[in-house]
């Protein structure tokens, strides 16, 4: 029964659920020697609604299991009643009703959705659920009616409109991570009327972090465009402490998904904390993406590096599909983080079935110090990934004299393939620069369908090239500049059967592209070549590894060309 993971289109190195609908990943922990990933999941239908916790488990961080639902929707309807202003009420006014998510206030079946949020492990029972319980922190979300003053008389009318609210609630669980307890008593543990900028339908996505030097818990969570910091020593009771708003132009696009990772700055002993997070319109590619800002953290405020830093934050990937990342808790020396590979700008196109969403591969980020301009993340995929390699295959060096305006190709004889690794370095002299470089992807026998994934050295754009890739769904290119003018790339690309991960210089940026390659027949465009473009451009140590598909299927199946 199920699927065995074989459909077109479906990632064989990449994890996705069996059936159904996924998108961002949730309380990512590693807990008694096992990863645990939960995410947003449907467990009715493959198209988003019905939220709960999905799961998923691994021991290596690239092969994983799904698990049952974890936290499903929460048949929780008590009656709410409460009085509250937001930024856009004159005066308080009146939430009364039954919780539901069905927009009709009166429905008595109506759930509570489980949206994004956190695991943490407490180890010393800090909380009182026991040692070593997981406890998540999550946001609840229903709607209820807004009723007018005078609505006493009459408890069904006056209705001004039904709102959208978001509270922070939390669950323990004592198997494991198998089941979660709604933690009713208490819940919400950060009710809607304490969000700071009332605003209540965008209140949500709490990232509880420890902060050793204040021996205090950290719980950022987002209200529309700004970050709020709660704290707690016990777990259950949450103080808000201050806020960041946005001071860039980003579009309208709320926050989403913010966290708080503290990290040491590679070589030294100094902690820095790195705020991320989600920007849900607005990012390079179009739609949504992740920013990230280097700071201090006092134990109750953000302290930016500079105020540019605020001005101009950092983006974590330049392609269309990295989105909601979070990392990994309890991985000692390593911050470890995964995002669903996605975008709300065109999410409703994708048709895959009876899948819908995937996550990216895990990245290692490490915190660099990057001269006088502060500090920078790189990301590489964690070494685990190499487990799956099926051998390296070196590529022959060799050079591309293309000097006629036409783009020249070198075919690779040697490899093709949909779901494989490749890097190789490119290098030019100043005096014979090509106008593009690179490797054309998922190449059809033909020729005429591939995607370029190329560095443009006029313009010191590295680039994803779609066009050509024979897929109907239209979509923006993605790109990214580098730094100063160099005379040589490191192009890396994990290709899989509907995406590519580019890796540009070991790290330094990264593009997180789907693309589902030639709809009628994506099993046949596999070919690998490189090419260059006016110039003389030189390529050495190339090699492609096929990788194995994580869910045991032969990869000869999946329709790369293999040598063990
Ligand atoms: C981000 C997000 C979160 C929210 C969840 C709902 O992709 O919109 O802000 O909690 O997805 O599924």
């Amino acid at each position: 029964e199920g699927s065995s993971y074989q459909e077109a289109y479906r990632d064989q190195y990449h994890y996705s659920a069996q059936q159904n609908w996924l998108n961002d990943p949730n309380g990512l922990i590693k807990y008694d020697g096992v990863y645990h990933m939960f995410y947003q999941y449907n467990p009715n239908g493959n198209e988003w609604g019905n939220m709960s916790w999905g799961h998923a488990t691994s021991t290596d961080l690239v092969h994983w299991k799904e698990q049952d639902v974890a936290i499903p929707e929460s048949d929780d309807n008590a009656w709410v009643d409460f009085w509250m202003k937001t930024k856009d009420d004159a005066k308080p006014v009146h939430y009364i009703g039954r919780p539901t998510t069905n927009w009709d206030v009166w429905n008595p079946n109506g759930k509570r959705y489980i949206f994004s949020g956190s695991v943490i492990l407490d180890k010393d029972n800090v909380a009182g659920f026991g040692k070593n319980t997981l406890i998540a922190y999550y946001t609840s979300t229903y709607q209820v009616a807004v009723r007018g003053d005078d609505y006493s008389n009459d408890p069904w009318g006056n209705l001004l409109g039904i709102r959208e609210v978001q509270e922070q609630n939390m669950a323990y669980s004592t198997d494991g991570g198998k089941t979660f307890i709604k933690y009713n008593h208490q819940n919400p543990v950060i009710p809607v009327t304490q969000v700071p900028t009332g605003d209540t339908g965008n209140f949500r996505d709490p990232k509880v972090v420890y902060d050793e030097a204040n021996k205090e818990w950290v719980m950022p969570l987002v209200s529309g465009q700004e970050v709020d910091i709660f704290t707690s020593t016990n777990l259950k009771d949450w103080t808000y402490q201050s806020a960041i708003q946005r001071e860039h132009d980003v579009g309208n696009g709320v926050w989403e998904c913010p966290e708080l990772i503290p990290m040491k700055v590679k070589g030294t002993n100094q902690t820095k904390w790195v705020l991320s997070l989600s920007v849900q319109q607005g990012a390079p590619a179009g739609g949504s993406g992740m920013q990230y800002f280097i700071g201090d953290f006092d134990g109750k405020k953000f302290i930016p590096e500079t105020n540019e830093t605020i001005k101009n934050p950092q983006w974590l990937d330049y392609g269309e599909d990295f989105y909601a990342g979070v990392t990994f808790g309890e991985t000692p020396g390593r911050t470890i983080m995964l995002g669903w590979m996605s975008n709300w700008n065109y999410v409703g196109e994708q048709k895959t079935s009876p899948w819908h969403g995937e996550m990216t591969l895990p990245r290692e980020l490490t915190l660099v110090q990057n001269g006088e301009k502060g500090y920078v993340l790189k990301q590489t995929p964690v070494k685990e990934v190499n487990k799956l390699s099926q051998g390296t295959v070196r590529l022959g060096d060799r050079k591309i004299n293309a000097v006629a305006k036409l783009d020249k190709t070198s075919p690779i004889t040697e490899f093709s393939g949909t779901q494989y690794k490749v890097s190789a370095h490119f290098s030019w002299k100043n005096n014979q620069k090509p106008n593009r470089l690179g490797f054309k992807l998922r190449e059809s026998e033909d020729g005429s369908k591939f995607i370029e994934v190329g560095y443009d050295p006029r313009n010191q754009l590295v680039y994803i090239d779609r066009t050509t890739d024979g897929e109907n769904i239209p979509r923006k290119n993605s790109q990214v500049k580098l730094n100063g003018d160099p005379t040589s790339v490191k192009l890396t690309a994990y290709v899989d059967a509907s995406s590519i991960e580019v890796f540009v210089n070991d790290g330094e940026k990264v593009l997180t592209q789907v693309a589902y390659p030639n709809p009628e027949h994506p099993l046949d465009t596999k070919k690998l070549s490189f090419f260059a473009g006016s110039g003389k451009v030189k390529i050495t140590n190339a090699i492609g590894s096929h990788f194995k598909s994580i869910w045991g299927n032969n990869p000869t199946i999946m329709g790369p060309s293999y040598k063990a």
